[in-house]
């Protein structure tokens, strides 16, 4: 896998690059995980046609700020990461990782080569992450990677509440580029 590329984002275990067709049967391997996609805007994908479809419409159409995240061992699809700079419903972050490779620091990883690869253009935003109030392990991840809980929910057509986060832009500069 030739890495040396505009449109790669390098880490120290996994890479960062937009998601093509070739990667759909390792995609469908946690979309198809209800345990997974629970808290997610999609469906659990009931087929790989599902999948097809979604790299399509989803990854393909408009690639900007979204990106697979790909160990370097053996090039596998754990999972996504997104940065939306478009969004005006406190949703500028996405991110979601196969439940087998969860809990090995892997989604921090993505995070902080994003952030450090979009540091130019974010570096005077207010970025903002929402949860779903139940999907503890978002919250979570967003309490250990930079992010300040305000004090702000917010509620969507299917009355489901969200806890709003704000990226500590402040803090958060030192650390991504700590090494
Ligand atoms: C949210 C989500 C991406 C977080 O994934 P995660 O694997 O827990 O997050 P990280 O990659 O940051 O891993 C951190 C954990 O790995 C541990 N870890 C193990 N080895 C590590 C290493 N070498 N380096 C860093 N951390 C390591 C950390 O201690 C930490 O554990 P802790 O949470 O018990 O303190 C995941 O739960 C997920 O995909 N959820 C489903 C999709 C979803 O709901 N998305 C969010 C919608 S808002």
């Amino acid at each position: 896998m030739e890495k040396n590329n505009l449109n790669i984002i390098t880490a120290e275990r996994i890479y960062l690059k937009n998601v093509s067709l070739e990667s759909a049967d390792d995609m469908y391997e946690y979309c198809s995980d209800e345990s997974v996609v629970k808290f997610l805007t999609f469906d659990r994908h009931k087929n790989i046609n599902d999948t097809i479809n979604a790299i399509k419409e989803y990854f393909l159409k408009d690639p900007i700020g979204k990106y697979g995240i790909y160990l370097n061992s053996n090039n596998k699809l754990i999972g996504t990461i997104d940065i939306r700079l478009d969004s005006l419903d406190y949703n500028n972050f996405g991110w979601v990782i196969n439940k087998k490779y969860q809990k090995n620091g892997y989604c921090s990883e993505a995070l902080s080569a994003m952030l450090k690869s979009w540091w130019s253009k974010i570096k005077s935003l207010d970025l903002y992450a929402k949860h779903d109030i139940e999907n503890k392990d978002s919250e979570h991840f967003m309490d250990n990677n930079n992010f300040i809980k305000l004090n702000k929910k917010t509620l969507n057509d299917e009355g489901i509440t969200y806890c709003v986060h704000k990226l500590n832009i402040e803090n958060i500069e030192a650390k991504i580029f700590k090494k």
